[in-house]
């Protein structure tokens, strides 16, 4: 499959992947003021910045619901539409749960070509079924700017959700994905961008986090979330402000795909990277060489998990691909450190 196609998907918008995401910082000025419904169903609600809606529908069931579609992140139409797949099912992974049926979002110009439809569509089924889970239907809007996704519903177990806001001080930080895909991706819509760097960047982001939640599945974990359009950063500063911690990254720890700290380096930055900067940097304390990087928003990120140092340990054995990146801390100052 090749990486390029004509014309460009990426040269079609304004910004690829997550970093179409709008600002969090004008969902936080309105978000506080919609009304909202008591419901002791409701097992995790939009309160706490996580990553998925649980609703306890049993005593012994829950679903997990998410929304997640943006503009294209690469300019294969099958790829892009299997990367759309695999970060909507991210968010049910990162509540502990299974996804069961998908509903995809599709916004496509009228006069788009239908052979770059089918691609897009080809992609993101197969990728759904890979992750166990079937598509009921969907909804399309005549849009001059390619939108794409998927609505997803999960099960969990309800006292086996895993939510952003349960990190304890003494927890390792731990992380299951390289950083970089939204400085690459912008480096590709710029033409900057080598093969090489481009296709690590794609691998990593059709890999679903499923054997990542399927590793953790029997482990203690306080503290969960997969790293996207917020950045590292971002996602971290949730994870701390939901559990009242302060979380450390040492950024010497942290991996990073091929060629993402050269394009960071030549400027490759999305707005998104822009607004998550202006909306976190006020929460962290400390700097680093990376802080670009960790600002920077990731499509198909990878999971962020708090766990005690035993399950650390078992986790490192068990899914080679973990590794950890910081460790959580009695709340100081600010919610995030970086070393
Ligand atoms: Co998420
Ligand atoms: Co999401």
């Amino acid at each position: 499959m090749s990486a390029h196609s004509s014309p460009k998907l990426t040269g079609q918008v304004k910004a690829g992947g997550c970093a179409s995401k709008l600002s969090p910082k004008i969902l936080d000025q309105v978000l506080p003021r919609i009304p909202r419904v008591a419901d002791g169903n409701i097992l995790v609600g939009f309160d706490t910045a996580d990553d998925a809606g649980v609703y306890r529908v049993s005593p012994d069931l829950a679903i997990v619901q998410t929304v997640d579609f943006f503009t294209p992140v690469v300019d294969d139409p099958y790829t892009f539409g299997a990367i759309a797949a695999a970060n909507a099912l991210s968010d049910v992974y990162a509540m502990g749960g299974r996804p069961l049926t998908a509903l995809s979002i599709l916004a496509w110009p009228a006069s788009g070509d239908l052979d770059t439809l089918e691609q897009i569509l080809k992609g993101g089924a197969e990728k759904i079924h890979e992750g166990g889970c079937v598509i009921l239907g969907g909804h399309s809007v005549n849009d001059p700017e390619i939108k794409f996704g998927y609505a997803i519903t999960g099960t969990v177990h309800p006292d086996r959700v895993k939510t952003n806001t349960g990190a304890l001080p003494g927890d390792v930080l731990m992380f299951t994905k390289k950083i970089g895909t939204g400085v690459i991706s912008t480096a590709l819509k710029r033409g900057i961008a080598k093969d090489e760097h481009v296709n690590g960047a794609i691998a990593q982001m059709l890999t679903l986090n499923r054997a990542a939640a399927e590793a953790i599945e029997s482990l203690e974990v306080h503290g969960l979330t997969d790293v996207t359009g917020f950045g590292l950063f971002g996602h971290a500063r949730e994870m701390a402000i939901g559990s009242k911690i302060t979380i450390e990254i040492d950024s010497s720890l942290v991996r990073f795909l091929d060629g993402a700290i050269e394009y960071a380096q030549a400027g490759a930055f999305s707005g998104g990277l822009g607004n998550n900067r202006e909306f976190v940097a006020s929460c962290l304390e400390g700097s680093s060489p990376f802080d670009d990087l960790f600002y920077d928003p990731q499509t198909s990120g990878g999971l962020l998990i708090a766990m005690p140092e035993k399950d650390a340990l078992a986790l490192e054995r068990k899914f080679p691909a973990a590794y950890r990146i910081g460790r959580v801390l009695e709340r100081q100052t600010k919610p995030l450190r970086v070393l």
